[in-house]
């Protein structure tokens, strides 16, 4: 049977300069997550088509459903200030501060980001790189965010 990968693993040295400068910058980011109660701080920025950067962290609540991911916030974030644009590439990124923990490799969106991210992609026509990547470790890059929701629901069963 044929197989079809669609995500690759790098070290962060084998990245184009862009995407390393915005992952590291995205590590960084994680610091303004508020994140008491699950202590995992989450960071995104996202690169638009028209060279805008955005960032989104994520924010929880003390009714714990209340919070939203960081991907979530940057998609809204990026949706009001810049109605229509396409987004070229997000990298998410995390700091795991429970235990010591190491944040040593990547994390990919939830499932409910996914359906976010997919009907963002759908909304403006074009696909959003994700570059997914701890504060150390392994690089994965996704050329679509879709590709992470096979089977989705889409706004078109809707019409
Ligand atoms: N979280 C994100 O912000 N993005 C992800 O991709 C996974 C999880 C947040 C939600 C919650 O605030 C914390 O991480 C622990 O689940």
């Amino acid at each position: 049977m044929k197989e079809t990968k669609f995500e690759f693993q790098y070290d962060i040295s084998e990245l184009s300069e862009k995407d390393a400068t915005l992952l590291k910058e995205t590590r960084l980011i994680t610091n303004e997550a508020y994140a008491p109660y699950s202590n995992f701080h989450v960071g995104a920025i996202a690169i638009l088509t028209n060279g805008e950067t955005i960032t989104g962290t994520n924010q929880e609540n003390a009714s714990f459903p209340v919070g939203i991911c960081a991907e979530r916030s940057l998609l809204a974030t990026a949706a009001s200030l810049f109605p229509g644009q396409p987004i070229d590439s997000i990298a998410v990124s995390y700091h795991n501060k429970n235990n010591n923990t190491e944040s040593d490799h990547p994390i990919s969106p939830c499932g409910m980001c996914r359906q976010s991210l997919q009907e963002y992609e759908v909304r403006v026509k074009k696909p959003i790189r994700l570059i997914l990547g701890g504060q150390t470790g392994k690089i994965i890059i996704i050329n679509s965010a879709s590709q992470l929701l096979p089977f989705a629901f889409t706004p078109e069963e809707l019409k």
